[in-house]
């Protein structure tokens, strides 16, 4: 990316700089803010169009499938009860679609975990991976579901370089954080080398939750900004990240 040189030794130095050097245009103001990492309450909608640099989208919208009404998930999870939205398959049409949309449209390259049940209603990917997870991750009408898709847009940062496989088994578990879905952060810091080139490349997660992205990046020292819609999950993401970097 042009403006990706500035971005060198950032967190060597400590951000403590203007936002316009985060991609941020600098009316917005942040739940959280360190050492290269950001993120937002509010509506993806609103907010990500103010985000000026984008090198890898990487987000796991909702699934639709809960409807918004809560269902335990087990493992001492919390009901999955939508304040903000709706956990519904026209929500996913109406509103992360088009998101998922724009993100295609603007960053240089975007890995969505669509769910199984309503994939079909995203754009087409340049590519299909997967985790695989031998021991189910849920029931569907053929049976144990194994498979969580990984759709791929853009293009693959090492294409012609030495390509890595678009999948892998996962046996992880999430933690329990208190977000109702989780996503483990070993499958989750896989599929973000996966998706960036350089260390410089800005990482974006429009459907933060607990913010599994935004810890894989500080891990992994790239600078990353993360969107929720509902503050409990900003308060527990910028929890996560105020830990220090997990090698
Ligand atoms: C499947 S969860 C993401 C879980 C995340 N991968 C994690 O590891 O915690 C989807 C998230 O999208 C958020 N969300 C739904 N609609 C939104 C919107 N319009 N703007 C921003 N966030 C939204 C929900 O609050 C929910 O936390």
């Amino acid at each position: 990316m042009a403006g990706a040189a500035r971005w060198r030794g950032l967190e060597t130095l400590g951000y403590a700089g203007d936002r316009e050097d985060l991609g941020v245009r600098s009316e917005m103001t942040p739940y959280y803010e360190r050492n290269g990492i950001t993120i937002y309450h509010g509506d993806c909608r609103d907010v990500l169009p103010q985000i000026s640099q984008m090198d890898l989208v990487l987000t796991d919208p909702p699934y639709g499938i809960d409807g918004g009404k809560g269902g335990s998930r087990g493992r001492g999870k919390v009901n999955y009860i939508a304040n903000e939205w709706e956990d519904s398959p026209e929500y996913i049409a109406k509103i992360c679609v088009p998101i998922i949309e724009y993100a295609i449209a603007n960053a240089g390259r975007c890995i969505v975990t669509p769910g199984l049940k309503h994939m079909h209603l995203y754009p087409v990917p340049a590519d299909v991976g997967c985790f695989w997870t031998p021991a189910s991750t849920g029931f569907g009408a053929w049976g144990h579901t194994t498979l969580n898709p990984s759709f791929y847009y853009g293009r693959d940062p090492r294409a012609g370089k030495g390509q890595t496989p678009n999948g892998r088994q996962m046996t992880e578990q999430a933690e329990v954080d208190g977000h109702p879905c989780p996503k483990p952060l070993i499958p989750w810091k896989w599929l973000l080398i996966k998706g960036t080139a350089e260390l410089t490349d800005i990482i974006v997660d429009p459907f933060m939750g607990s913010g599994t992205t935004l810890r894989a990046a500080k891990d992994l020292g790239h600078c990353a900004i993360g969107i929720d819609i509902e503050e409990r999950y900003c308060e527990i993401a910028a929890k996560r990240l105020a830990q220090e970097v997990l090698l």
